[in-house]
């Protein structure tokens, strides 16, 4: 008998032990719901304290810009890893979120120049098979996003538990609808102690139009820190997880769509992705250390490994007028070239509008599709992915390590 060269046999070894593309998928980008007897609906319960924790990376937004140097500058701080722990007791299921944050910022109710710590989670409002996710910031005209957010206020310190809450429907960055929907719980704590913020959503599977009792169910998350004057979108935030009740059996199908990424060939190489990334897409987007296009052309990519899924950038080069990210502030570009209005006042400087309006209404991508073939989609992907992904990641566990 020939003697098996080495790498033949390790390879044998390797797909013999290999877990499929949905298990590798779960791994990493799932929170694995824990039965419980009841679902605590404060934060600092103990019960929460039971269930081992998953981390998640946010990282701070940086596609679009505010009005507010002070604000922009810290969209340069390092993404952070929170823990997120899930609990299911039949009927209600709930999140504990967990961050360590220095300072405890509570906005009062005259404030304009002090912003309170705030935690907000997403689902989308439709979701399974055949439905894509909804752009991550806030949902998008086509697919829409239940959000709900807590902010730390004043109020708090004096025991009255008033911290400003709200669950609404986004189809946008800025366009949020409250809704008043009875079954959502939310609490937010400071561990003084700890330096750490405890926030718990708690809600029925069944809600009014929106049933969550499914094995799979998309979530993202967003932090913001008064401390670095975050607001609106200058915040810190998760790209799309999923929930999981692994006592369901899984839709097969959903799981399919959402595993993109994860099955072999769909990501390949960061160092060829990386030449290819810089050679076509820098004259309009800033990311890593490419930073030759005019600030706010096109939203930056440093952070959208951290913020956005495999499936998503792949459809942000071949159909990039899918989900069509608003162009915050472009009336601060204008064209000094253009005739003045009759105030004196410049004309906008078109270039920085992210979109066109289309024939039917709908918003077209300045950003021209692209038709790479499969393999440098792969490729791209690989080094995209990279973005924003701190030396450290690849050591922490369980989790979020892709
Ligand atoms: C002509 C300018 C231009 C070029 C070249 C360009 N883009 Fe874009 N890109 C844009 C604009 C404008 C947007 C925002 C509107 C939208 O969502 O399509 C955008 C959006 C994106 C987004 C979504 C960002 C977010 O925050 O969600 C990604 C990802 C992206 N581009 C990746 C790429 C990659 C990868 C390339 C190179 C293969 C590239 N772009 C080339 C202009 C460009």
């Amino acid at each position: 008998v020939k003697p098996l060269p080495i790498a033949a046999a390790l390879l044998a070894l390797a797909s013999a032990s290999r877990v499929s593309a949905n298990d590798d998928y779960l791994a990493a980008e799932s929170v694995k719901v824990v039965r419980a007897e009841v679902v605590p609906s404060t934060a600092q319960d103990p019960a929460w304290d039971r269930v081992e924790p998953t981390a998640v990376w946010v990282a701070p937004q940086k596609t679009v810009r505010l009005n507010d140097a002070d604000a922009n500058a810290t969209r340069d701080a390092p993404p952070m890893s929170v823990e997120v722990r899930a609990l299911d007791d039949g009927t209600r299921v709930g999140l504990q979120v967990s961050w360590s944050d220095a300072s405890h910022n509570r906005a009062g109710f005259a404030d304009t120049n002090a912003f309170g710590d705030s935690f907000a989670i997403e689902m989308p409002l439709k979701f399974g098979a055949g439905q894509r996710l909804p752009y991550v910031g806030m949902g998008d005209v086509e697919q829409h996003v239940l959000v709900s957010m807590v902010r730390a206020s004043e109020s708090n310190e004096r025991g009255m538990h008033g911290h400003r809450k709200g669950t609404y429907v986004g189809a946008g960055f800025g366009s949020l609808t409250r809704v008043d929907l009875e079954g959502i719980d939310l609490d937010l704590r400071y561990d003084q102690a700890a330096q750490r913020w405890k926030a718990v959503f708690v809600r029925s599977r069944a809600l009014k139009d929106h049933d969550i009792a499914r094995p799979l169910v998309p979530f993202a998350l967003a932090i913001w820190d008064g401390a670095q004057n975050h607001r609106s979108a200058n915040k810190y935030v998760s790209r799309w997880k999923v929930l999981y009740d692994a006592k369901r059996p899984p839709e097969a199908d959903y799981l399919k769509e959402l595993s993109y990424g994860y099955n072999p060939g769909e990501v390949g190489n960061a160092a060829a992705g990386k030449g290819l990334v810089e050679a076509v897409c820098a004259t309009c987007h800033r990311f890593g250390d490419k930073n030759i296009a005019p600030v706010q052309l096109a939203p930056n990519l440093s952070n959208i490994g951290i913020t956005t899924t495999y499936a998503y950038l792949r459809d942000s080069i071949l159909n990039p007028s899918q989900i069509v990210v608003p162009s915050i502030n472009h009336n601060r570009h204008y064209s000094p070239s253009g005739e003045r209005d009759r105030y004196g006042a410049y004309p906008n400087d078109l270039n920085f509008v992210w979109s066109a309006e289309g024939a039917d209404g709908k918003p077209v991508s300045k950003m021209p599709p692209f038709a790479f073939p499969d393999p440098q989609i792969a490729d791209m992907l690989a080094y995209l992915k990279s973005l924003g992904k701190p030396e450290q990641m690849a050591s922490i566990a369980p989790g979020d390590t892709q």
